[in-house]
């Protein structure tokens, strides 16, 4: 208490909510029966319900009864068989850089805490030492995320590079590759691996290359950002194409993998930073700083999402089984993505819509404005972001029909 009485808090203004999880509030608070929630980044079934993956279930039944587990601390840097796994799967079994023994993992609390551990370690130990000034280039657009994380580490000089081209509802590979020249030598580049959020749209393999060619030239880091990876097209290793070539054409880089999604283990906050480095000596004295940095910031990770992932990724019948399970979630996001597009069409909805099956993952970017998406929100009870993204898994065989003919509404009454 300060002195009167006064709070010594009195001066903290009031942040504002973060949208994606006040859009969920106000769904659950919503009591119309029509309500669908097409906000938030979580997969569900075609009943509208969360999907505790079945591999998931077995996973946790051999945990339980596995009396050789007990809850003491783990590592600094988390699970061993959990890294080096989580790094096999975004890189490859066959990669280069792991035969090499030039690739390091630190376990971290979802893609963000591994988005955030890099980050910290950028602004200290980048290409010299505390690289405030060192420009951040973020997608436009991006997980709203993105530039927060980077900012709270330090960086003063967080940019946008150009992505999204809003009339041709597709990559603006131009201003992208224009931007990338731009950019001063040493830049730090985040970069979506797949299924871009919020646009849905990747850049395609050919593209990918002139990308690579001019961030080689120029001296500029590429920060991988894997939240999807097998979402986007049911393969993993497709998935992983971008991040693999980079590492193929000698990239030094960081690819910061969530397990949120592709596992389904949202709220058990698992994932991994992949560290890939010209060398081992290299790889070690940067992860004797990560070391530090996870120290002060959450001292050591949680297990049980890393054991689940672990087990799945080390045991041949569970492995095959959780590619099944992604490959599920992946069905029915495109099945979803087909059916929305063929009532829109079928409906003579005005603009064009196949932007909504050749986007990719579980977003689409449906180009609907925001006065179009608060009409969705107050008439139709369908909630979605002001941006016009929609997850796709929030549609289901019961509710396709009227999310399609309120969006036609929308879209014939509000311009
Ligand atoms: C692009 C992107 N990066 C990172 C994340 C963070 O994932 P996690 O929940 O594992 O922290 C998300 C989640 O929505 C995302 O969409």
């Amino acid at each position: 208490m300060a002195p009167g009485g006064k709070s010594v808090f009195a001066a903290v203004p009031q942040a504002l909510p973060v949208a994606v999880f006040q859009l969920t509030a106000d769904f659950r608070a919503d009591a119309d029966p029509r309500k669908v929630n097409l906000g938030v980044g979580a997969y569900r079934t075609d009943e509208g319900q969360p999907w505790v993956l079945p591999v998931v279930r077995k996973v946790e039944t051999m945990i339980t009864k596995d009396t050789s587990l007990n809850h003491e601390y783990l590592p600094i840097l988390g699970l061993p068989e959990f890294r080096a796994n989580s790094s096999r799967i975004a890189l490859g079994d066959d990669s280069p850089a792991i035969k090499e023994n030039r690739v390091g993992g630190v376990q971290s609390l979802g893609g963000t805490g591994a988005l955030r551990i890099g980050a910290e370690f950028l602004r200290r130990w980048y290409n010299g030492t505390n690289n405030t000034a060192t420009p951040v280039y973020i997608s436009s657009p991006t997980w709203e995320n993105h530039n927060s994380v980077f900012t709270d580490a330090g960086f003063k000089d967080i940019r946008s590079y150009r992505y999204w081209d809003a009339a041709k509802r597709g990559l603006d590979i131009q201003g992208f590759l224009e931007d990338l020249e731009k950019a001063p030598e040493f830049s730090i580049f985040i970069l979506h691996a797949c299924a871009h959020n919020p646009t849905g749209t990747d850049p395609t393999q050919e593209q990918w290359k002139q990308i690579a060619a001019v961030m080689k030239r120029r001296f500029l880091f590429p920060f991988f950002d894997s939240a999807y990876q097998g979402f986007a097209s049911g393969s993993l290793d497709r998935d992983a194409w971008a991040v693999r070539y980079f590492v193929s054409e000698g990239f030094e880089l960081f690819c910061a993998q969530s397990f949120s999604k592709n596992f389904g283990l949202y709220n058990e906050r698992v994932g991994n930073l992949t560290v890939v480095a010209k060398d081992g000596e290299n790889v070690q004295r940067v992860l004797s700083q990560m070391e530090k940095i996870v120290r002060t910031t959450w001292s050591n990770p949680p297990s049980q999402g890393a054991r689940i992932v672990a087990t799945t990724l080390t045991t041949p019948e569970l492995f095959a089984e959780w590619k099944g399970n992604v490959k599920t979630m992946a069905d029915r996001v495109l099945l979803m993505r087909a059916e929305l597009r063929s009532r829109l069409e079928a409906l003579h909805t005005p603009g064009t819509w196949n932007h909504i099956t050749e986007q990719i993952g579980m977003f689409s970017f449906t180009g609907l404005n925001p006065k179009q998406v608060l009409f969705l929100i107050k008439e139709k009870h369908i909630y979605l972001m002001a941006s016009g993204r929609i997850n796709m898994c929030g549609l289901t065989a019961k509710n396709l029909d009227y999310v399609a003919a309120s969006i036609h509404e929308a879209v014939t009454k509000i311009q």
